[in-house]
């Protein structure tokens, strides 16, 4: 429409290729919010935010991404409104058929200029870049800075605290760091299958998560609070919901969080049958319980599985009603999952069910 007003009226009235263009945006939107929304429905998802830094890596990464978006801002502006106004000025008007505008060949000087401003603009980019990149990639941390080795599977983020002997899934949890004190989080990153990306928008950067090579990165938070994150390299059909969540810890909530860790799985006498059944299924061949026979490593590490706020990597809140659905039929709740359904009786869907709700 806009650009009908510029250019002049069209020749003959069409209106297929503005209804097909409209079309396409409705549905488009459509495509971005409708999942949104029944993800909404499912769990507390917040909305990853670029503009809203809360970690060292972060701020760098938003510092220059506000410079880059002022100068190429400041282009966009300078050269948009030289075309609306050459369109303006310059359009055809009666009496004008047959006669050519003035033509200019080889004028060094404006040739010089824009070659030459360009080159400057960047060049000052790449510095600029260059600078947060080094800062960034070679900032010695601390030598108690927390480890955590970052494993990423098809679909849900494994993590190793070696130190701590922690293993868990798809929630990382951190100490939060100040200035005075600082406490930041260096990750090893590998991936079990294909290529994945760890991306924490208000922590850090992406960082690609590659098959028998250790990528290296770190977060420094400055505020607890829990900070949404996903995969950001398609990796397969349930890419989109490889999702992950930091929560960052004020340091003493931090310490008790690792004990709570570190403790042995919950052993209550009363969910004895579901246990049974749990042990007897091929669910041990996947997920490990520690100190126990289930000692899988395909699935997520189950020890402490309730204090997990999601399940199936953020697909959907762990609350009774959706970890018995997901037992159930996981493909259900994200279709194209590795966990198979296991084919139990509602009876013993229920028993395993208590037993998992268990394990504090
Ligand atoms: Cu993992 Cu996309």
């Amino acid at each position: 429409m806009l650009l009908s007003v510029l250019i002049g009226p069209p020749a003959r009235k069409r209106w297929y290729p503005s209804a097909i263009v409209g079309l396409t945006f409705v549905l488009s939107v459509a495509g971005l919010v409708v999942p949104a929304f029944t993800a909404a429905a499912a769990v507390p998802i917040q909305t990853p935010n670029i503009f809203e830094p809360v970690s060292t890596p972060a701020y760098a990464v938003a510092e220059l991404s506000w410079l880059v978006l002022a100068i190429t801002g400041a282009i966009f502006v300078v050269v948009g409104s030289l075309l609306v106004y050459s369109i303006v000025r310059f359009r055809a008007r009666p009496g004008d058929e047959g006669r050519e505008p003035p033509q200019v060949y080889g004028s060094n000087q404006v040739e010089t200029a824009w070659t030459v401003v360009p080159l400057l603009i960047v060049f000052v980019l790449f510095l600029a870049t260059t600078r947060t990149i080094i800062t960034v990639q070679n900032a010695e941390p601390p030598p108690d800075a927390l480890k955590i080795t970052v494993v990423g599977h098809q679909w849900w983020w494994e993590f190793h605290y070696p130190e701590l002997g922690i293993i868990t899934a798809n929630e990382l949890h951190t100490p939060v760091s100040d200035r005075g004190n600082r406490r930041p989080t260096v990750l090893t990153l590998h991936s079990d299958d294909v290529v994945h990306s760890f991306w924490v928008p208000r922590l850090a950067g992406k960082t690609d998560v590659i098959p028998n090579r250790d990528n290296h990165m770190w977060i420094e938070p400055m505020e607890p609070g829990t900070y949404v994150g996903q995969c950001a390299e398609f990796c397969g059909t349930q890419h989109a919901y490889m999702l992950l969540r930091v929560v960052v810890h004020p340091r003493g909530e931090f310490d008790r969080w690792v004990a709570e860790q570190r403790k042995p799985p919950v052993m209550d006498p009363r969910v004895q049958a579901g246990r049974d059944l749990f042990y007897s299924t091929a669910c041990i061949n996947c997920h490990r319980v520690g100190g126990t026979v289930a000692t899988g490593t395909f699935g997520p590490d189950l020890t402490h599985l309730m204090s997990r706020e999601t399940i199936g990597a953020g697909v959907a809140a762990n609350t009774p009603k959706n970890l018995r659905a997901w037992i159930e039929d996981p493909d259900h709740l994200k279709p194209g999952v590795n966990m198979p359904a296991m084919k139990l009786t509602e009876d013993e869907v229920d028993k395993v069910v208590t037993y998992l709700l268990t394990l504090k």
